[in-house]
């Protein structure tokens, strides 16, 4: 069956786990794109905090998990979602997605499941230990995805294979029942710094989870914090070449550039036009000015909203409410097409 995408209204739809500490890693990979597209104004525009994809590996401490939503929700606030227009929800806080996460769960079968590779990186050595909600993860992120009937998903390349899921079970369904119902999403998955690496080991991504605080850059930290990081940042003796092959076999090099392209909007080859020939140590401090211009802004206003945990709460009941408005009739109809009784 050939889908015509173009019979969907172009909907984007992205979400990101509240487990704690938002890096530059999270801003310059995947949520600067999202103000982008928000401000474009050719999608709609869902982001989501997935505090039920958060409990599948471990079951974090309940207070913990709270304030990582809310500061999830503060860290999209401070870059630039605005909630008038784009929609921006708390997973839990919109039931349908784990209504049609269980029909999911019935039309992906265990093989396609088995090849995840983030699953089995995750369950590791020891599957039979795992819980039964990390191996159905990829089918409730393909339930978030399409119970919005969301056309495109912005993700990082660890994604991918996700959002290829995600079209699998789209497909199936729509085979299997006959009908051409859900669509075919695409993912979106472009930009120099779509990957940062860690500022220690460039050929490690930067992680909120590595031991060492210096390899990252939080977005909570202060502007003293990004510079001092930034100038300590791992590069090697040689100067800034004039091309980009220059960086080829050059980790740390070719990271930072990037972060200073991201971060300016240009292009990794317009930097080197600027700065070819120059040192590390005098490229580092206009990377650590620019890093400061761009980011201490955001985890100033990342505290501020912090401070007041109602607003935020009222901004995802509102959130909520908007997205129910699409989701509701979405899951409604999914629930005729399988033959539940209504009530
Ligand atoms: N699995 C994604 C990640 O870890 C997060 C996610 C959950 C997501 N549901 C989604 C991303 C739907 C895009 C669309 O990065």
């Amino acid at each position: 069956m050939i889908m015509a995408e173009t019979q969907f209204t172009p909907r984007v739809f992205s979400g990101i786990q509240p487990s704690g500490g938002l890096t530059l890693g999270n801003y310059l990979g995947a949520m600067k794109r999202f103000v982008q597209m928000q401000d474009a104004g050719s999608h709609e525009t869902i982001f989501c905090m997935v505090d039920l994809h958060a409990i599948t590996a471990t079951l974090p401490d309940p207070a913990t998990l709270r304030r990582n939503t809310r500061e999830l929700c503060a860290g999209f606030l401070a870059i630039g979602i605005d909630p008038e227009k784009s929609i921006l929800i708390n997973q839990s806080q919109v039931p349908e997605h784990a209504q049609l996460a269980w029909i999911f769960n019935c039309i992906a079968r265990m093989g396609w499941m088995g090849r995840m590779t983030q699953w089995k990186d995750k369950a590791g050595k020891n599957a039979e230990a795992a819980s039964l909600g990390l191996f159905a993860y990829p089918a409730l992120m393909a339930a978030d995805i399409l119970v919005y009937h969301a056309t495109h998903v912005p993700v990082g390349e660890d994604q991918k294979q996700h959002i290829e899921l995600t079209r699998d079970i789209a497909a199936k369904f729509n085979h299997d029942y006959g009908v051409d119902f859900f669509p075919i999403a695409e993912p979106v998955i472009e930009g120099a710094a779509t990957r940062v690496m860690n500022l220690q080991d460039g050929t490690k991504k930067m992680s909120k989870s590595d031991p060492s605080d210096k390899t990252r850059i939080n977005l909570t930290d202060t502007a003293d914090e990004i510079a001092k990081k930034i100038r300590k940042a791992k590069t090697d003796p040689d100067p800034l070449p004039d091309a980009l092959a220059g960086l080829d076999a050059r980790p740390e090099a070719r990271n930072l550039v990037n972060i200073y392209a991201a971060l300016a909007d240009i292009a990794p080859q317009a930097v080197l036009d600027s700065h070819a020939g120059a040192l590390f140590g005098h490229f580092k401090m206009a990377l650590a000015d620019l890093a400061v211009e761009k980011l201490a802004p955001i985890s100033g206003e990342m505290t501020r909203l912090m401070a007041d945990p109602a607003e935020i709460d009222r901004i995802l009941g509102r959130g909520a409410e908007r997205a129910r408005a699409i989701t509701a009739p979405i899951l409604d109809r999914t629930y005729d097409i399988v033959g539940m009784l209504k009530s």
